[in-house]
């Protein structure tokens, strides 16, 4: 039997739980991979505590794995972008395959890491980067692979997730249910990165990537966060029979490829709209297999974990194939790629929801909706609320119907205008996820 020797660099939560999970189901492993896997080399920058340590190199220095010539394959599982890159090209460079739950990394670096490794025929495998436990990469690549996608949506954030399940089920603040996110091991370094859906753009360029064969374009994705999310909004949506989720949504059009982040009222009916707490759910939309759902725990030690040994369990086996037939087939890393263009968010169709504070006077209302059909813009539903005791203002909610972005800005932009409506209007796109 081939022994692969691993360098496991990083040994935060996901690093720990994958050296958890490889020890635990060795001999499972070795029967599904046909390999003796064993990890050869440890880098961290903390001493660690473990009983499984005794044939293992512990080290601090993360480089020295990828010097070690008896290293087959580097796990990269340190995060951030500057030192990662370094790393991951410097083990390409010494001809090392490399599997990595690092979204951040090939979300901004992967077209030059995939170019790289095609150049040195090594692999580069990132299951772990999208979706935590769920095996949405191999999906994509190997399960859809007879399909052309037509779309994909997903909660893909799982600390965001929790966040807004905690705020709309049990009417928990903002900021105590991030630290607990925290605590509980679900959170980036820089929780900023959940918050303001970075990490969510991350994730959805690499699946976009795949779906579509586009090279990967993080710059281009419209990113909204889940800061601005206010409770009344989630109440409203309910009433409308919605929910509000945090979604990645990345759809190829006649006219190039929408790639966008954002807060998004769903059916409370779709099951995407039952995916509660650190859940991540992504549904993809195939040609030939229609809608599909993959649901599962989206970050947590071993829930990664699961995906860094599925990776490193198939690059195990695949070195017994040819280097040409191991290295994947990656159309996107092409500099001259000629495919569609991704569409700026003003050019993307979306139905709204809309939320007005204005004077409760005759007249208002058709002048909103005058405003509205001036831009072609059909309403679906209006729901106006009594004022509060001492105050001249209501909450005025209306559902649009579909409509471009750029005339539904222009029309917000009029309406704010009227001496009837106080302040900003709040906007969240809609989406049915049926079509
Ligand atoms: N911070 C990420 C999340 C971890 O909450 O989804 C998994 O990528």
């Amino acid at each position: 039997m081939r022994t692969v020797n691993i360098g496991i660099c990083g040994f935060g939560t996901v690093g720990s739980g994958t050296f958890a999970v490889l020890n635990r189901n060795r001999e499972l492993i070795r029967a599904r991979s046909g390999c003796d896997i064993r990890v050869a080399q440890l880098a961290a920058r903390r001493q660690i505590l473990s009983s499984n340590l005794d044939s293992v190199s512990v080290i601090r220095d993360i480089f020295q794995v990828v010097e070690n010539p008896g290293i087959d394959v580097v796990v990269e599982l340190i995060g951030g972008t500057t030192t990662a890159r370094e790393l991951v090209m410097k083990a390409i460079s010494r001809g090392k395959h490399v599997v990595t739950a690092n979204k951040a990394l090939i979300a901004v670096h992967g077209n030059e890491i995939f170019a790289a490794a095609r150049d040195h025929q090594v692999i580069v495998a990132y299951e772990a980067a999208v979706a935590g436990g769920i095996p949405i990469i191999k999906s994509l690549r190997e399960g859809l692979g007879a399909n052309r996608i037509e779309w994909l949506a997903g909660i893909i954030n799982g600390t965001g997730n929790f966040i807004l399940t905690a705020m709309q089920e049990e009417g928990r603040k903002f900021d105590e249910v991030l630290r607990q996110a925290q605590a509980l091991g679900y959170a980036e370094a820089d929780p900023a990165f959940d918050v303001e859906g970075i990490d969510a753009a991350h994730k959805l360029v690499i699946l976009a990537s795949l779906a579509f064969g586009i090279p990967l374009q993080f710059d281009r994705v419209f990113t909204e966060g889940i800061s601005a999310i206010e409770l009344q909004d989630m109440e409203f949506a309910r009433e409308l029979g919605y929910r509000i989720k945090h979604l990645g949504i990345a759809r190829e059009t006649e006219s190039g490829v929408e790639l966008r982040v954002h807060p998004t009222l769903i059916p409370d009916t779709s099951l995407i709209a039952e995916v509660d707490g650190v859940m991540n759910a992504v549904m993809v939309k195939g040609d030939a297999a229609g809608p599909t759902l993959y649901y599962g725990a989206g970050a947590g030690a071993e829930a990664t974990a699961s995906a860094v040994v599925a990776d490193i369990i198939d690059v195990s086996r695949s070195l017994n194939c040819s280097p040409e037939a191991r290295v994947p087939f990656l159309a996107f890393s092409d500099a001259s790629f000629n495919g569609k263009p991704v569409l700026a968010i003003e050019d993307v169709e979306t139905a709204y929801y809309l939320r007005m504070q204005v004077l409760d006077r005759p007249g208002v209302l058709s002048q909103i909706a005058s405003i509205m059909s001036d831009r072609g813009i059909s309403i679906e539903a209006i729901i106006q609320k009594q004022p509060r005791p001492g105050e001249n203002h209501v909450a005025l909610i209306m559902m649009t119907n579909r409509a471009r972005e750029a005339e539904l800005m222009a029309a917000v932009k009029q309406i704010e205008k009227l001496d009837s409506q106080a302040g900003k209007i709040i906007q969240l796109r809609v989406e049915t996820l049926d079509r």
